[in-house]
């Protein structure tokens, strides 16, 4: 579809949207935080800027619609600025809708009150007496989470971030200097899974089921990261799913859309991504995000074959129709500084061999004259697909081998199911 869009954010998911929106036949308008170089190479036009500065959109007025990448211009209110403002209109949903992922106190109460499935046992603290009890309601195996944006790394386990009521303590005390309430949850363990669907605020259609790995290290150990990356099969659903699972997981986020249409009065237009986890046959809402998961984008956006602009349009004009993937498998890896997330080496230059084949998204790198350097953050994403998950993965080491750097990345991506 030839339109000429707007893309706000900078990460390899925007990099992968950027690469979709053109090869549909669109033209590309950025606005990036700091120029991320494939993105760059894609665009017709960009500026660069802080992505809460939507002053700095003024001059994109005549583009056809706008598609927003990350969570926080979305919770900023950059939806209600460029449809209010800009007359732009906007595939991402406004600031009171966006409020599913900015609080997390507002989802957990928006799941009971509108008897949606899939809450975990929570409770809303407001003092140190309130987490004592908590923690005499649930035991020592909770989450201590703020009720706000924190780039996914406010969240406080059980087992892997304090494992006594005095570390519980001293978080909990952190969080209420910061703010006058946090929410402890129920510890649940199980397998994690993304669902990202399509919505145009009353329709929901569903992308493939993806896997991702929090975990820096193979077989899922040390630090959590942003994601070092994720997997999709054939099928589109997953080893551990059984149907009436994913049927639950649907049945949430319909719901979900539809009690936020109730509760604000506004439709929800754009990408709805849950977060859930599968414990004793049970499917918990871990929490829902308000944009494409990063990787899980790289996953669905390879195996889509409708044209992204024309589902872009639709979400927008509230006239979703379908959408069709390949029933191919994927499987994405990050290549991350070395030391990362701890302590990751900066300002290396990154070689790719031209002769590379799979799919390459630049995450947070920057160019210096014809260089590609690292960041503290991860570097790059690469994609392959198979018949099955062995093939895309065997396609993937091939061009792993191809990038020289001071970097690492998991190896069992796709093998540790
Ligand atoms: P969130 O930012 O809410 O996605 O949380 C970050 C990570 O913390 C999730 O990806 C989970 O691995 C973990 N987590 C969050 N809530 C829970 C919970 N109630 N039980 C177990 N793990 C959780
Ligand atoms: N893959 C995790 C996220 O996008 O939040």
């Amino acid at each position: 579809m030839s339109v000429k869009v707007l893309l706000i954010g900078n990460g390899a998911r925007e990099h992968a949207i950027a690469k979709k929106v053109v090869e549909n036949g669109g033209s590309l308008y950025s606005f990036m935080s700091r120029e991320n170089p494939g993105i760059a190479d894609l665009s017709k036009k960009f500026s660069i800027g802080n992505l809460t500065r939507f002053d700095m959109l003024k001059k994109y007025r005549k583009v056809d619609f706008a598609i927003v990448g990350p969570e926080n211009p979305l919770s900023s209110g950059i939806t209600n600025y460029l449809e209010d403002k800009l007359k732009i209109p906007t595939c991402g949903p406004r600031k009171e809708v966006a409020k599913i992922e900015s609080s997390k106190i507002f989802t957990r109460y928006l799941i009971d009150a509108y008897d949606i499935p899939g809450n975990v046992p929570y409770t809303i603290c407001r003092s140190i007496e309130d987490l004592e009890d908590a923690i005499q309601e649930f035991g020592l195996e909770i989450v201590i989470k703020p009720d706000g944006l924190t780039g996914g790394k406010g969240v406080r386990v059980h087992g892997d971030h304090f494992t006594c009521f005095k570390g519980a303590k001293n978080y909990a005390k952190q969080l209420l200097t910061q703010d006058n309430e946090f929410l402890v949850e129920e510890k649940i363990k199980g397998k994690e899974f993304s669902l990202q669907v399509f919505t145009d605020g009353k329709t929901i259609i569903p992308m493939p089921l993806v896997r991702d790995y929090k975990r820096a290290y193979d077989e899922d150990k040390g630090p959590n990261t942003g994601s070092m990356g994720s997997y999709s099969l054939p099928t589109h659903d997953l080893p551990f799913l059984k149907k009436k699972d994913i049927r639950t997981a649907l049945d949430i986020l319909q719901k979900t859309v539809t009690a936020l249409k109730k509760e604000t009065g506004i439709e929800y237009r754009g990408i709805l991504y849950g977060q859930f986890m599968k414990t004793n046959g049970k499917i918990h809402v871990i929490e829902f995000n308000v944009r494409f998961g990063d990787p899980e984008a790289i996953n669905v956006l390879k195996l889509l074959e409708s044209d992204f602009n024309e589902i872009a349009y639709q979400i927008i004009n509230s006239d979703l129709k379908k959408a069709s993937f390949a029933n191919l498998a994927t499987v994405c890896t990050y290549l991350v500084p070395k030391g990362y997330p701890v302590n990751p080496i900066e300002n290396k230059t990154i070689e790719v061999d031209p002769s590379i084949t799979s799919d390459l998204y630049y995450a947070s790198v920057y160019r210096d004259k014809q260089d590609i350097k690292t960041t503290s953050s991860r570097a790059i994403a690469l994609i392959e697909t198979g018949l099955d998950l062995e093939e895309a993965k065997q396609k993937l080491n091939g061009s792993i081998s191809k990038i020289k750097g001071e970097l690492f990345y998991r190896n069992d991506i796709g093998v540790l199911l």
